[in-house]
């Protein structure tokens, strides 16, 4: 893999992470820090950087990788650069990311890089779950 003309420089700098994350619309008012800090504060999570402040790139150990670029430098094609150098300086077999379906541009952007859809992921918020052994559900929320 060839070297990208994109600077990657890996770090653990939260306040620098979580204000990057502010900016974004996977960011919900209630989020805390330390909400932010849970997913991302993992031993082996390495996260980096991209262009000293333009957004970050992270990649667990299970290959579960995400992007978050500031609007200001979105659109610039740079996910493709920050990802090929993701890739050059940790080479793995595969790399997957999960995207939420309302976020349409994101999927746009991923497909783009190469990847395909491999499955869908269901939720359910705590208070939804019905507690009625009857509840005959249509699938449709
Ligand atoms: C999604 C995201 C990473 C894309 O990064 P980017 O550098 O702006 O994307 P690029 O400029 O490389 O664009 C790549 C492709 O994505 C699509 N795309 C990107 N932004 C788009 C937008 N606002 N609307 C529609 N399509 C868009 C296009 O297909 C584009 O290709 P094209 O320019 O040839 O048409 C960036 O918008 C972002 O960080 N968003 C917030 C966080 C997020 O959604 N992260 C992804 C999940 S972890």
């Amino acid at each position: 893999m060839t070297k990208t003309n994109c600077k990657l420089t890996k770090t653990k700098n939260f306040d620098i992470l979580f204000k990057i994350f502010q900016e974004s619309t996977y960011y919900e008012k209630d989020m805390s820090k330390k909400f932010f800090m849970k997913m991302y504060d993992r031993k082996h999570t390495e996260i980096y950087l991209i262009n000293k402040n333009q957004g970050f790139i992270f990649l667990h150990s299970n290959n579960d990788f995400g992007v978050y670029i500031r609007p200001a430098y979105q659109k610039k094609g740079l996910l493709k650069k920050a990802f090929l150098e993701l890739v050059r300086l940790s080479p793995r077999k595969y790399y997957w990311g999960t995207i939420r379906v309302s976020h349409t541009h994101s999927m746009a952007a991923f497909s783009k890089l190469g990847l395909t859809v491999k499955g869908l992921v269901f939720a359910i918020d705590y208070d939804k779950i019905p507690q009625d052994s009857n509840f005959k559900s249509t699938g449709i929320n």
